[in-house]
């Protein structure tokens, strides 16, 4: 047997998914009310029942065990643990319990994030996160969540992409709040920044042996053209603004004094004992002199291979070796690196196969050229709500039929659980799944 990919040994394999995605009802969180206008959602469909995981998430946990997972990221919805301003239900923090519970009785490690994208209704009719009481806000959330759930988890992550939330709704204005203000958003970066420190703090005095991070989308922007000074610029600011800053600060504390915070910010600094990693595609741009573009057009090479997005969205062309690269890259912060989202949307799952061969193989690379990386998280188990697309893009392992919640494995499901069981690429499964990659 030609071994041509060994993980190190206890890497974990895991998938990952969110609370609104997935748990279904979340009708306190302004992403239901959202849901509820006509156009915000491609052709009106609505998230109900979602995956139905606040019912019966264990259904799903058998299949993660099925297919021999080590771990599994899930979030916590605020809204449904703190449905109105200092009441917590306590109902919910025991069903949060519950499925910790059955996930490690299955021999799967949960790793929980805080915050991925869904606020209470009452904390954004109170000005959301632009407030400068958000973060005073948010932080008794935080208490109660890691004195109910913490002697069950042991990895946690403050925030899922802050810098993806925050160009949705305050730059692009697709997601709520849906505006276009970067006057708004600069608040909003610096109280997400501020909250993840606190929280990071939070956790470690109430459970001093955890693992803290947050989930950071990266895509190794890059300029389309080289030679040209132009695009090079493009290429930098947007890497600067949505990568640089927020990895900066939470590693050595370094922030510029405008945006609110000292340098070298003793409150910032080491706020992440890892790098955790969503990689989705890379990304080139072309200058543009418009600012409200941040000088820059965001393009995909002409020969980039495209998912079922087509070419519209950030997930319609991809390119596994931009995993590679950015691990490589992170290795200068010298924290230990999990990948915590990479997935494709492919409902005929004619592509993922190959797809996920080639990103293991890319990330194996990194692995073997040095860069500490310790884990991999599919996105996604279940095809599942997938924000403003809706039910659009088909993520899953597993197809989901949101009416009836049937499911059924795809063929990758089973390519997923070789892999994660064995923890291992041989030449074999490469020949059989995917045998242009041999080359
Ligand atoms: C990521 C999000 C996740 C899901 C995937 C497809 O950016 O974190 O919730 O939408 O994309």
């Amino acid at each position: 047997m030609t071994i041509l990919a060994a993980f190190p040994d206890g890497f974990l394999w895991g998938t990952a998914s969110s609370s609104y995605q997935v748990e279904g009802d979340n009708r306190n969180s302004q992403w239901w009310r959202f849901e509820q206008q006509p156009g915000a959602i491609t052709g009106d469909q609505r998230s109900g029942l979602a995956c139905d995981w606040w019912r019966d998430a264990e259904q799903d946990f058998d299949r993660m065990a099925e297919l021999r997972l080590s771990a599994c990221r899930l979030s916590v919805e605020w809204s449904r643990v703190e449905p109105a301003p200092g009441r917590f239900d306590a109902a919910a923090l025991d069903r949060y319990r519950q499925m910790l519970a059955a996930l490690h009785a299955r021999g799967i490690a949960p790793w929980v994030a805080l915050h991925h994208f869904s606020n209470p209704l009452w904390f954004e009719q109170a000005g959301g996160w632009e407030s400068s009481a958000a973060v005073k806000r948010w932080l008794p959330y935080v208490h109660a969540v890691i004195s109910a759930l913490g002697d069950l988890c042991a990895d946690w992550l403050t925030f899922n992409e802050p810098l993806v939330y925050l160009g949705q709704g305050w730059i692009r204005g697709r997601w709520p709040p849906r505006k276009q203000s970067p006057r708004a958003a600069l608040s909003v970066f610096r109280n997400l920044l501020k909250a993840h420190a606190l929280a990071y703090h939070a956790i470690h005095d109430l459970c001093p042996s955890a693992h803290v991070g947050c989930a950071k989308a990266l895509r190794m922007v890059q300029p389309l053209r080289a030679s040209s000074p132009g695009d090079r610029f493009a290429a930098w600011l947007r890497r600067y603004l949505f990568d640089e800053l927020w990895l900066q600060a939470t590693t050595n504390g370094a922030l510029y004094p405008p945006l609110g915070f000292g340098h070298g910010d003793a409150l910032l600094r080491n706020t992440c004992d890892f790098l955790g990693v969503n990689y989705y595609c890379r990304l080139w741009t072309r200058f543009s002199p418009d600012p409200r573009l941040l000088f820059g057009r965001e393009q995909f090479k002409d020969n980039a291979e495209t998912s079922d997005c087509g070419s519209r969205g950030p997930y319609s062309q991809y390119d596994p070796d931009g995993l590679r690269a950015i691990c490589m890259d992170l290795r200068r912060y010298g924290k230990p690196i999990y990948v915590l989202e990479n997935g494709l949307p492919d409902a005929d799952d004619d592509q993922r196969p190959r797809w996920l061969l080639a990103h293991l193989l890319s990330l194996h690379r990194a692995i073997r050229a040095g860069a500490d990386v310790r884990g991999y998280f599919h996105w996604t188990l279940v095809d599942n709500f997938e924000w403003d697309e809706g039910w659009n893009l088909r993520f899953g392992l597993f197809e989901l039929d949101p009416r009836t919640q049937q499911r059924r494995p795809r063929p990758s499901a089973t390519l997923y659980r070789q892999i994660a069981g064995s923890n291992v690429i041989t030449a074999a499964l490469l020949e059989q799944v995917a045998p242009s990659l041999l080359a």
